[in-house]
């Protein structure tokens, strides 16, 4: 993942669709991956993410207000459900300025985005797969829903609205019309434009890195397909893996009042106003600890995988060119002879003293090395402004109504491509008596 990245790069695996998401950075292979990521990467540094910090802010703060009435209402809320469209709304407003706000709604972004990705497709054309070149011709040839993994509705929603949106801000970048806070398609347009001209603005500096390559030559800029299909990616990435997290994080700590009491004696501890800034989220040290003990049990992602270009022998083991290795994360992160009692939610493992006394690839649910998750720091900001903008003012709990009930004991996970809870996980919240900061709600 590291030492030998040059020969194990790529991942493997064919996506089958039609859609411009094949041209996306997660499927991208070769010297097109390394120009891909080299454009974006600068779309997601700490910079950004602490300029981008206050529009999370009011996702969160929004998030919070909506549990809060189901609170004084008695209601029980779909967590999987609500928790996305909170991600859905973020992704909206800070990567593509869109003003959607579709907490507790019906929105039609959040629906696509929902439905973006079949994850497993069980149709009985299935049986087909028997002959390979069929479902290929199918999607490839004759743009058939059958066997493309992404849902084309949602596609030609995403393609119209991208590329207006794609088409407003060159003609804003034309006239010299820039926003105080750039968003990620600002970002991606300018380094990409950057790149295609050879020439950088001295005023954004911040791109200069990302225009040329190891030997200072210029690197081709991104065709639309592969803005558009890396924007899709975006939306699905940036939707559906934080969205997940943040659910059963809340689910554990329904489960585990004390865990939530120490997360909030914390907050009062550290916390200073209403919207804590980023420096402020980052002394949230426990907190980051419930979050990765939650990552550990429920990584979004159960495996990832890379591909040989090479064949190489390891201790006697030869890897043949054009295998794929299996990186089983799941399977390392619930190992026994790793985290003892792997199945037991204890935020404790997380403490810096347990950590130094792990392999630093014993926790990696975002992968590792230079292919890792592009948008990590992100999905931690997210979860914290999320989780303190919730529990400063409510409690999680159990009830009657909720599922599981209270004293009921834990949801089955099922390992599909991705982990899924055998029944959906349904929460009620109580309005606390006293904000973090001392004010009565
Ligand atoms: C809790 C949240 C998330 C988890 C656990 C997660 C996990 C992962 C994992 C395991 C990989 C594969 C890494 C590898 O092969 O080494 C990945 C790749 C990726 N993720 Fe995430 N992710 C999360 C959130 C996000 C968000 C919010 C975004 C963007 C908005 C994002 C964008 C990406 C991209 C673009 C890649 C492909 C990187 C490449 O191939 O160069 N992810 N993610």
């Amino acid at each position: 993942m590291v030492k030998d990245f040059n020969n194990f790069q790529d991942r493997s695996g064919n996506f089958l669709t039609s859609t411009p998401l094949a041209k996306s950075l997660f499927f991208a292979r070769g010297s097109g991956w390394r120009r891909h990521r080299q454009i974006v990467s600068p779309t997601f540094t700490t910079a950004k993410l602490k300029q981008i910090a206050t529009l999370v802010d009011i996702s969160a703060q929004s998030l919070s207000r909506y549990l809060g009435q189901s609170a004084r209402q008695g209601a029980v809320v779909p967590m999987k459900e609500i928790c996305g469209q909170y991600t859905c709304e973020i992704i909206a407003r800070t990567a593509f300025g869109f003003k959607v706000d579709c907490i507790g709604v019906d929105d039609e972004f959040y629906n696509n985005a929902k439905n973006l990705l079949y994850l497993s497709r069980k149709t009985i054309s299935q049986l087909l797969r028997l002959i390979p070149f069929i479902p290929q011709l199918c999607v490839k040839v004759f743009k058939l829903q059958i066997y493309d993994r992404v849902n084309l509705k949602s596609h030609r929603y995403f393609d119209t609205v991208l590329k207006s949106a794609i088409k407003e801000r060159r003609i804003h970048r034309q006239s010299g019309i820039r926003k105080a806070t750039p968003d990620f398609l600002d970002l991606l347009l300018k380094t990409n434009e950057a790149s295609q001209s050879g020439q950088v603005n001295r005023d954004e500096v911040d791109v200069a890195d990302s225009t040329t390559d190891a030997e200072g030559q210029p690197v081709e800029g991104l065709t639309d397909e592969e803005i558009l299909g890396h924007s899709m990616l975006v939306i699905f990435a940036g939707l559906e893996s934080t969205a997940s997290t943040l659910h059963v994080c809340l689910y554990e700590l329904a489960l585990n009042p004390d865990i939530q009491e120490r997360v909030y004696q914390e907050m009062q501890e550290v916390l200073k106003s209403d919207c804590p800034s980023y420096e402020e989220l980052s002394k949230l040290t426990y907190m980051e600890q419930v979050i990765n003990e939650t990552l550990r049990l429920y990584p979004p992602l159960l495996s990832i995988n890379r591909l040989a270009k090479e064949s190489v022998t390891y201790n006697g083991i030869t890897i043949p060119k054009g295998a794929t290795v299996m990186i089983p994360l799941f399977h390392i992160l619930t190992d026994p002879n790793i985290y003892p009692d792997p199945n037991q939610f204890d935020p404790d493992r997380f403490s810096p003293e347990e950590r130094e006394k792990r392999h630093p690839l014993a926790f990696m649910p975002f992968g590792h090395g230079p292919r890792m998750c592009l948008g990590m720091r992100l999905a931690y900001l997210e979860l914290k402004q999320g989780l303190v903008q919730v529990l400063r003012k409510l409690r999680v709990v159990l009830n009657e109504d909720t599922t599981p009930r209270k004293g009921e004991g834990k949801i089955k996970t099922i390992a599909l491509e991705i982990l899924v809870m055998e029944r959906p996980i349904r929460l009620a919240f109580q309005v606390r008596e006293q904000t973090v900061t001392g004010v009565p709600e």
